[in-house]
């Protein structure tokens, strides 16, 4: 096979700003996995040793991972798959990049059902369903009734990817960083709003006792291998989005310095998240471990108890789901940018074919929270197609994604290679052995623990 030389193309979209593009990087980062993931993974981990360890990843492992992505990204100026090929010349390398790209799919089939739920709690705090007393029984039959409902369920997915694909269709410049700009400023302003309120309720400083104040008897390995595990989501490595958000930067731009403050970003943005969710429990006496309804199910019951919590609620829920959405664009323009890139496909005939597929993908899962009895309870599982989509894809693939990612950029590359890219546009870069020592040997082994765990403990945890 011949190596593509990739001839510069003068024509290639950029991000047109660098404010731009750690707003589109951070919209990635930002999502669910922040705002509703975060405060249900912390409550059933313990709260604040959890929080502590999750911190320390980000920056041991999380911000490393970041920049080798990013620099793999700017250095091929190509697509997940087609920077593997640039930069390694020959051999099996490309297939991490295809993982990459399957692995988009993948979260995108499931995380746009989740979204579309954002959506139709929007409707409902729109149309006065929790003014009443709504306690909460009647909040989780509400909850059980929208995502066991086929048509509501596949239709809001339906609408977000179709949200998506309108956005990904007007490419980086003219589509995602447009939609950044405004989005992210926008999810602040929601998040100062709510954090005033969350923090001002009578009762709101054991919850953040809870958050911050570290009990290290909570500690075991699961505990430790959840905080890896969400490092990883959160932060959007290991599938390549990095990657492909890389390809379209200008030489200019410090990656060290943009990763740092990406990563800050969205490590501050979870912390925030958990500290509007704990207050807001501890001041209900609501205990912090309910698992995955905790957003959905838990805080509807405090809305009709707070004044104008009509119009907290509707901020929550449209926080939910911009957040959402500019971390579904990420994981559509992975597959898209593949397909322009590698197999020269227009970007419109791209969008339209992955936001199809991704919809075909979406259904099952859609369907897996008792819309359909097959989908719902997995025949050998004995656990629904969601859960099982987002442990195949959120934990297996996205671990095994970013050890191959940590092994290429730091043993094939080699790490001194990619420093070179990383010193372009960085006025110096202090760091550089640290970093060449952590993407080598501490990224890997640690990411290889995590797979080795969930190997071994069949993990279902999402
Ligand atoms: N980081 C996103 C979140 O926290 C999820 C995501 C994972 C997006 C991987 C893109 C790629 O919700």
């Amino acid at each position: 096979m011949t190596v593509p030389t990739h001839p510069p193309d003068s024509n290639r979209d950029e991000w047109q700003s660098k404010t731009g593009f750690i707003l589109a990087a951070a919209g990635s980062a930002i999502g669910l996995g922040n705002i509703w993931r975060f405060p249900y993974t912390a409550g059933e981990n313990g709260g604040g040793a959890f929080v502590l360890i999750y911190i320390g990843f980000v920056v041991l492992i999380g911000v490393p991972v970041l920049m080798a992505e990013l620099a793999l990204g700017r250095t091929s100026k190509s697509n997940a798959v087609g920077a593997f090929r640039i930069v390694s010349q020959a051999g099996a390398w490309p297939w991490v990049g295809y993982l990459g790209v399957a692995t988009g799919l993948g979260i995108l089939s499931f995380y746009s059902v989740v979204a579309g739920w954002t959506v139709t709690y929007l409707w409902h705090t729109l149309m006065g369903t929790f003014a009443g007393n709504i306690e909460a029984v009647s909040s989780t039959a509400l909850f059980a009734n929208i995502t066991a409902s086929p048509v509501v369920s596949v239709l809001t997915a339906a609408l977000f990817l179709v949200l998506t694909a309108s956005i990904v269709r007007q490419g980086i410049s003219g589509g995602i960083e447009k939609a950044s700009r405004y989005l992210m400023p926008f999810l602040l302003v929601i998040l100062v709003v709510l954090l005033i309120r969350s923090v001002t309720l009578p009762g709101a400083g054991a919850g953040l006792t809870y958050l911050f104040s570290p009990d290290f008897s909570k500690l075991n390995g699961a505990v430790i291998i959840s905080a890896l595990g969400q490092a990883l989501f959160s932060l959007s490595i290991g599938m390549g989005a990095m990657i492909t958000y890389g390809a379209y930067l200008k030489t200019d731009t410090n990656i060290p310095r943009a990763s740092a403050q990406i990563a800050g970003f969205d490590l501050v943005i979870a912390l925030v998240a958990g500290m509007i969710v704990f207050p807001a429990l501890f001041a209900a006496d609501i205990p912090p471990d309910a698992g995955t309804g905790l957003i959905f199910v838990v805080l509807p019951t405090l809305f009709h108890a707070m004044p104008a919590g009509q119009i907290f609620g509707f901020l929550l829920y449209l926080l939910l789901a911009i957040a959402a959405l500019t971390s579904t664009i990420s994981l559509m323009e992975v597959v898209v940018t593949y397909l322009t890139d590698d197999r020269q496909w227009s970007r419109n005939r791209a969008v339209a074919i992955v936001g199809t597929i991704a919809f075909a993908f979406s259904v099952p899962s859609a369907l897996a929270q008792g819309g359909n009895p097959f989908f719902t309870e997995l025949p050998g599982l004995a656990m629904d197609f969601m859960t099982f989509q987002s442990v195949l894809w959120g934990n297996y693939a996205l671990s095994l994604g970013g050890l191959l990612l940590c092994l290429f950029v730091g043993w094939k590359w080699t790490a001194k290679a990619a420093v070179n890219t990383l010193l372009l546009g960085a006025s110096g870069f202090p760091g550089q052995l640290l970093w060449r020592f952590l993407i080598r040997y501490v990224c890997p082994s640690a990411i290889l623990a995590i797979l080795i765990y969930l190997i071994a403990s069949g993990q279902t945890v999402q």
